[in-house]
């Protein structure tokens, strides 16, 4: 039996009417959930540190859940160094609360990183040389690309030569020496090879992880074993034995604690694993058409509120929420109001437009598009000039507005026509 099934007919999240939250918030609409947060928080315990990769869903009250929750965060811009001090993490910590993972620095964040001494993962040797000269003496860790990589899509790959993602394997002796001349010590290791990992993917990077920890020697505290984890969309889908999981990694810890004698923190850094289950996108059906052999449900979510579909023909699960419930199934096509052709929540990667076995809906029901909590809101877009929309939070069984909704004052207010201002 499939490890989930998904209803095609949803009236509530997490003990909250669907349509109760549709006319509080408006649709489009964001809506988490915490419970679902907090069991796969849960279920990585084993690790010594979980540190959120908060490019999955990065709103300042789910990150202030995940500090409640004990969760560390890792940061991939300025802006998300500021979302993570607004949710309270501290800029330091042993292990640091904060850790900014990225390829290169710009300005304002380099002096940001300065500014309140967050730890880097350096993903080139540039950003070595670049915190060497600005803090030297610092600690760092290397975010390392071992040659290979594996992704859900090849868009989501983020080893191997065609990444431009860490600094590769064989050059770590060069960014040795360039720590050396800096006095930076490498207390760490990281390795992300793409989101959608498998076991046997895992085995061979825990390899090169501890080849490469051999390299760079004893003054490596920790090791991070990236993000990755999957997560269920269709019913086709399994889970990762996390146990296995963490086995691979525990091995390859103790490997390395033998040889240099001391004992070393093993990190996860999950982004989509920990919230994509929790989220939910509501939206409204505005048109029912046919147009030659396909039936169209048009909601008013296009690919602005959730890109994955078109980036990467992402499948997501959809239910119905109507007035009058029908138990009639048909095959739908559903696509979003923005003027563009490939703005189609039912399509394989590729563009092919799919269709989707739906219950009977009409004008003003509403359609869930669900597991939408990583990577949907946080890369919404205005494009079209559309608003972003609202996000909220089901706490203990109340729903909180913890973003609203952008308004027309909000889109225009940065724009100015010169000679008018
Ligand atoms: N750590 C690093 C260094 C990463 O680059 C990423 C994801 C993660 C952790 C978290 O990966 P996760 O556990 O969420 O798979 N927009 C795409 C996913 C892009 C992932 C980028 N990096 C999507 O919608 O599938």
């Amino acid at each position: 039996m499939s490890p989930v099934q998904f209803d095609l007919q949803r009236r509530e999240i997490a003990g909250v009417g669907v349509r109760d939250l549709a006319e509080k918030f408006g649709t489009p609409c964001y809506v988490y959930e915490t419970d679902t947060i907090r069991q796969r928080v849960a279920d990585l315990f084993a690790f010594d540190v979980i540190r959120y990769a908060q490019k999955a869903c990065s709103n300042i009250a789910i990150l202030h859940l995940m500090r409640q929750l004990g969760v560390l965060v890792d940061s991939v811009s300025g802006g998300e160094i500021h979302r993570a001090f607004a949710a309270g993490y501290a800029a330091q910590g042993g292990p640091p609360q904060i850790v900014y993972t990225a390829d290169i620095f710009d300005e304002e964040t380099l002096d940001l990183v300065v500014e309140h001494g967050i730890h880097v993962n350096c993903g080139s040797p540039d950003m070595l040389e670049q915190i060497g000269r600005r803090l030297p003496g610092a600690g760092v860790t290397l975010r390392i690309n071992p040659g290979f990589g594996h992704g859900h899509s090849q868009k989501t790959n983020t080893g191997g030569p065609q990444s431009k993602h860490g600094i590769w394997h064989d050059q770590v002796d060069d960014c040795l020496q360039i720590a050396d001349r800096h006095g930076l010590a490498v207390t760490g290791l990281h390795m992300h090879i793409g989101s959608g990992t498998d076991l046997q993917h895992l085995a061979e990077v825990c390899g090169a992880m501890e080849a490469t920890a051999k390299i760079v020697g004893r003054s490596i505290t920790s090791i991070s074993a990236g993000g990755g984890l999957p997560t269920l969309y269709e019913e086709k889908d399994e889970y990762v034995d996390l146990e296995q999981y963490f086995q691979l990694w525990d091995a390859s810890r103790q490997r390395l604690q033998d040889e240099f004698g001391h004992r070393l923190s093993l990190e996860i850094e999950p982004g989509r694993y920990l919230v994509a289950e929790s989220g939910y996108l509501i939206t409204e059906i505005r048109a029912v058409k046919q147009m030659g052999e396909n039936l169209f449900y048009l909601v008013d979510a296009g690919f602005n509120n959730l890109a994955r579909p078109i980036l990467y023909g992402s499948y997501h699960p959809m239910s119905i929420c109507s007035q009058q419930p029908s138990d009639k199934m048909q095959s739908v096509v559903v696509g979003g109001p923005l003027c563009e052709s490939g703005d189609i929540f039912t399509q394989e990667e590729g563009g092919f437009v799919a269709t989707r076995e739906l219950p009977v809906a009409n004008v003003g029901d509403l359609l869930i598009i669900e597991r939408a909590g990583a990577y949907g809101f946080v890369m919404s877009s205005n494009y079209n000039s559309k608003p972003i929309s609202a996000e909220v939070l089901v706490h203990d069984g109340q729903p909180h507005l913890i973003r609203r909704r952008q308004t027309i004052d909000d889109l225009l207010g940065l724009e100015s026509i010169p000679g008018l201002e």
